[in-house]
């Protein structure tokens, strides 16, 4: 096992943990909260990087909806410059805090990603959405305005959202559904979030609702792998979808992954016309 797993896996899971308000943000975040996912993500940040490296000695990532630093942080210290993008002033904060050690190799920029995706002068080995393309309405043309801001060799990587909900067998379905009612019911407001659910499961979604806009796919038909591989490969990419099973309950996610079950996916692709390998 590649040594440096280990310690991307705990960065991952530190960039949540340190401050005050981010135990309630790793609570609601399986892939920084469970070690299983950690390892996962953490071999797939180290792939992504390793290929970037052949290219450039210090590939350049930008992390679109970079929250409190779990993609930055990590690729930072694999060696990475990094620019990290969010549009909380309060996430930034906490993730500047945990990597001021890097200095120069980090650029902040507090804004709305669909700004810094304008400028087509700046070019990137590596854009990340992390746990970010289900925030995203219209997430498709933003996959397709980042692959244009990539160098020739680039990559485009996303781990952590759900796979689109009509794809999923019925049991799968079923089984997510349950075990996130589970754990909600610990959580309070188990009466509004399952009249929530009646109200979705009719169709209805309130436009000013922050529970039914702030994870705008969550709530409605997941995210759908499908388009997004068609989109990237019809812009030149090689593309791969890895589903994996994610689950907010520290009591089912090792069941829900034994049984090989898969919810959610991450995505690698690399620009196809500039491949090496
Ligand atoms: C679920 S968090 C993911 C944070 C981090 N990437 C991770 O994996 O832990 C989503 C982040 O996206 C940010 N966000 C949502 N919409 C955004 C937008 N249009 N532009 C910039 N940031 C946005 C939120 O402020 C939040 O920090």
């Amino acid at each position: 096992m590649d040594t440096r797993i280990n310690k991307i896996a705990a960065l991952a899971n530190l960039s949540a943990y340190d401050e005050d308000g981010s135990s309630s943000y790793i609570d609601g975040a399986p892939h920084i909260k469970h070690r299983s996912l950690r390892i996962l993500y953490g071999q797939l940040v180290i792939q992504v990087f390793d290929r970037a490296r052949k290219y450039n000695k210090i590939p350049v990532v930008l992390d679109l909806g970079a929250g409190e630093g779990s993609v930055t942080l990590p690729f930072l210290e694999l060696g990475a410059k990094v620019v990290a993008v969010d549009s909380s002033a309060s996430q930034l904060k906490t993730l500047q805090s945990k990597c001021e050690r890097f200095g120069d190799m980090l650029e902040i920029r507090c804004e709305d990603v669909h700004e810094i995706l304008k400028n087509k002068q700046v070019k990137y080995d590596i854009v990340v959405a992390n746990s970010f393309l289900h925030h995203v309405p219209d997430y498709l043309t933003m996959i397709k305005e980042a692959t244009t801001i990539l160098n020739p060799h680039g990559q485009f990587f996303s781990f952590q959202d759900p796979l689109r909900y009509d794809s999923l067998g019925k049991f799968t379905m079923l089984f997510s559904t349950l075990v996130y009612f589970w754990w909600r019911g610990f959580r309070g407001d188990l009466i509004g979030g399952v009249k929530r659910r009646i109200r979705r499961a009719r169709g209805i979604y309130l436009e000013g609702s922050v529970h039914d806009n702030a994870e705008y796919h969550v709530t409605r038909n997941g995210v759908d792998q499908v388009a997004i591989c068609r989109l990237l490969d019809e812009s030149g990419f090689d593309c791969e979808i890895l589903p994996y099973f994610s689950a907010h309950s520290y009591i089912f996610q090792p069941i829900g992954a034994a049984l090989n079950l898969k919810n959610t996916f991450g995505v690698i692709a690399q620009d196809r016309a500039n491949r090496q390998e």
